[in-house]
């Protein structure tokens, strides 16, 4: 058996084992340079025999509840905030350094989800920069396609970040559920994310951890791109080991200077992965997966629609046969109805999620904070223009 046929085997076998259990697991974790060791990387020869990868063939407006961000034209009324103006409700998901809850605000009864990071956990890991940037980048966003930011707090122990609830749950959970998409859902999706890539590339932004576990879908059946955690402004070059293992880019595993090229790799194996139901390139061990990404022969299905195979650039891609006559201002503008609607009880209704245990330590505790110089850029964003300070626990939302 060849050992690309062995690989879609394995990741086929792999992906069953997750979508047949009672909850759908086998989320990725991803990597960060700080903490592991730079990929060994495969022999030379091996390297320069693969076959550069196919050109990029890898990789409403909406009614707005509570707007923010220093909206000047704003009449109605500013309200400073802290945790105890909000009911911590379940898990919604965990992540590398704490996880994301569903809140409701007391005061208007709105529901937000709340990513809350643990300080310690944020400085040992060493992605204090990275956290900055998360929050920086998403203050500055504003888009359909991209999940929105209302505001940053902090205490002692964790950083807080107030998003909007995104309601329908992540795209993996309707991936693993579903299978794999018939090819018209995937162009959907994937459009979105084009969409949602070009703002950002535009501002020089670039992205570098897509996958479906961070591609939410909301209420109307469109995505919302959440995890802005390795989100960074690069105008030309960077080096940081970071992403996901199976959505790495080569250049990216030989430690080579990358741009924002790499979020298009990404997009490559995410419509893989939703066309075929499992990723390009697969493996446990990361050796052999960063082998099988330099090698880049992936095998596509006989059901993979060939136009889907070599998508390139940004312009090419939205004037690629794949995509046929899409009018991508109609799906910029949300005209184009979704080909999901996730069941969305009332609001607040977070059954779109898996079941996490609720095992963490209190938050809003009072006690000194080892961490207030090291993050000390980590900033309430209204703090920074209405100097309310460093550590305070107040951020501003109009109401
Ligand atoms: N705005 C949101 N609405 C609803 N759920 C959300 C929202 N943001 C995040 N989540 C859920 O929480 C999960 C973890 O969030 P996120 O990916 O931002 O955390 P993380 O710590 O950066 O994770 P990791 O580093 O492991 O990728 C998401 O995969 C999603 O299930
Ligand atoms: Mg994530």
């Amino acid at each position: 058996m060849s050992f690309i046929r062995k690989l879609t085997e394995k990741a086929k076998e792999t992906f069953k084992k997750s979508t047949n259990s009672s909850t759908v697991e086998g989320s990725r974790s991803n990597i960060r340079e700080s903490d592991v060791a730079p990929p060994p990387l495969p022999s030379k020869s091996k390297t320069s025999a693969s076959a550069p990868p196919p050109a990029a063939g890898r990789s409403s407006v909406q009614t707005r509840k509570v707007l923010v961000k220093g909206d000047k034209h704003a009449t109605i009324k500013k309200k400073r905030y802290d945790l105890s103006d909000f009911h911590i409700d379940r898990t919604l998901g965990t992540g590398s350094f704490g996880r994301v809850h569903l809140v409701r605000l007391k005061s208007t009864g709105n529901f937000y989800a709340m990513k809350v990071l643990i300080k310690h956990e944020v400085v040992k890991m060493k992605q204090v920069e990275h956290t900055i940037n998360e929050r920086d980048i998403l203050m500055r966003l504003d888009y359909p396609f991209l999940v929105e930011l209302l505001g940053t707090m902090q205490d002692a122990s964790n950083l807080y970040f107030v998003l909007e609830f995104v309601q329908g749950g992540e795209l993996f959970t309707f991936l693993r559920r579903s299978g794999r998409f018939r090819n018209n859902v995937a162009l959907f999706y994937a459009g979105e994310v084009i969409l949602a890539f070009e703002y950002l590339h535009n501002r020089d932004i670039i992205y570098r951890d897509l996958k479906p576990e961070n591609l939410l879908i909301d209420s109307e059946g469109h995505i919302k791109i959440t995890d802005f955690g390795f989100a960074k402004e690069v105008p030309d070059v960077t080096w940081t080991l970071c992403g996901t293992p199976d959505y790495l880019a080569p250049e990216i595993i030989q430690s080579k200077g990358y741009g924002r090229a790499v979020d298009w790799w990404a997009l490559g194996i995410l419509i893989y992965e939703m066309i075929a139901g499992h990723p390009p390139f697969y493996d446990d061990d990361h050796f052999k997966l960063y082998e099988k990404i330099l090698a880049c022969k992936p095998k596509f299905p006989s059901h993979f629609d060939p136009n889907a195979k070599d998508l390139n650039g940004v312009e090419d891609i939205k004037r690629h046969a794949w995509f046929g006559d899409l009018d991508w201002q109609a799906l910029e503008d949300c005209q184009i109805p979704a080909p999901y609607l996730p069941p969305c009880g009332k609001d607040g209704d977070a059954s779109n999620f898996d079941v996490y245990d609720e095992n963490h330590e209190p938050y809003g505790g009072p006690g000194p904070d080892p961490h207030k110089i090291s993050l000390g850029t980590f900033k309430n964003w209204e703090g920074m223009s209405r100097g309310y300070g460093l550590e305070g626990t107040s951020f501003s939302i109009l109401v």
